[in-house]
């Protein structure tokens, strides 16, 4: 039999801000990434663009984007400091994944202002961007079944220049499982490895910035806790700037350094991770 998700023993239902907020099975992973371990570079947040500060990585001003007649991002606001990890939280279907895809690209909002590391964005589509510096991993990981783990890699890397389409090693010495598996079908991978896979797929350019859209859905705790250590690596050896949605409480608040949270499509309160009290839970985030 195949290995699947299931088959391993995955948790059929999340626990998190969905549900009883306290309650995560790696809290005791908890203690290794105290604030210590993290920048202390400022909070993404929720300003006007006449506070905009130049030490932000990027700075987002009155995005707007509609699904047809469906106005989905109502001039959004947007800073994220540069070389730390800012998580967006919100709940279902308030555009969390929508504000993604229009900064990574594939989206096309209808107004507004991506800037990134001082240029503006707006006009690039999806390969530019990922070759200016900008890796995603997709909700839902959208890794290819019938391909190999290889073959998957070396999608990462079609937006490159010729001769920079090798699968950096540093990607399988991150995920050592890839390198294992490479010749395996990315299909026939549990559903932490597959997660392993997009996240290595999108680190194959190299990016500056990496956006991950709920990158521990359906994943159990102890790739939840390696995926966590990764981000913090990321950022402190390769000074890398982490942009992730999250519904995790516990996982916001071990790996994260700031939060921003979305509300019908725009963000109505961030901060540092350390304040998000549970007033800011209660009427942002709990069911
Ligand atoms: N391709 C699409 N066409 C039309 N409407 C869409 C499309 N994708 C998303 N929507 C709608 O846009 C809104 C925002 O969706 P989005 O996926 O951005 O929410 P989200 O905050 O990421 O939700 P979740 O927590 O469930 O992932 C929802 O009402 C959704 O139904
Ligand atoms: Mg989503």
């Amino acid at each position: 039999m195949r290995k699947t998700e299931k088959s391993k023993g995955a948790p059929k239902k999340r626990l998190g801000i969905r549900g009883k907020v306290s309650a995560h099975p790696y809290k005791s992973d908890r203690k290794k990434f105290s604030s210590g371990r993290k920048a202390k570079l400022g909070t993404c947040s929720v300003v006007s663009s006449e506070r905009m500060n130049r030490n932000h990585y990027m700075s987002v001003t009155g995005l707007e984007f509609s699904y047809g007649e469906v106005q989905v991002l109502h001039g959004l606001e947007f800073e994220l400091p540069a070389q730390s990890v800012c998580c967006v939280m919100g709940r279902n279907g308030v555009g969390k994944t929508t504000f993604l895809r229009n900064i990574v690209g594939l989206e096309k909002p209808s107004a507004g202002s991506v800037l990134i590391g001082g240029t503006e964005f707006l006009g690039l589509d999806a390969s530019d961007r990922a070759v200016r510096g900008i890796g995603y991993v997709p909700q839902g990981r959208q890794i290819f079944p019938l391909l190999t783990v290889e073959e998957n890699l070396s999608v990462g890397l079609e937006a490159a220049p010729p001769d920079q389409r090798q699968i950096p090693t540093a990607v399988y010495d991150t995920f050592p499982v890839l390198y294992d598996m490479r010749k395996r079908r990315g299909g026939d991978l549990s559903g932490g490895q597959q997660q392993q896979l997009a996240i290595g797929r999108a680190l194959t350019t190299r990016p500056k910035l990496l956006v991950l859209d709920e990158p521990t859905e359906g994943i159990q705790p102890n790739v939840i806790t390696m995926i966590g250590e990764i981000i913090r690596n990321l950022v402190a050896q390769e000074g890398m700037t982490i942009l992730l949605v999250e519904q995790y409480l516990d996982f916001v608040r071990s790996y994260g350094d700031s939060f921003a949270v979305m509300s019908r499509g725009q963000f109505v309160v961030s901060g540092r991770v350390e304040d998000l009290d549970s007033n800011t839970v209660h009427k942002h985030l709990s069911v």
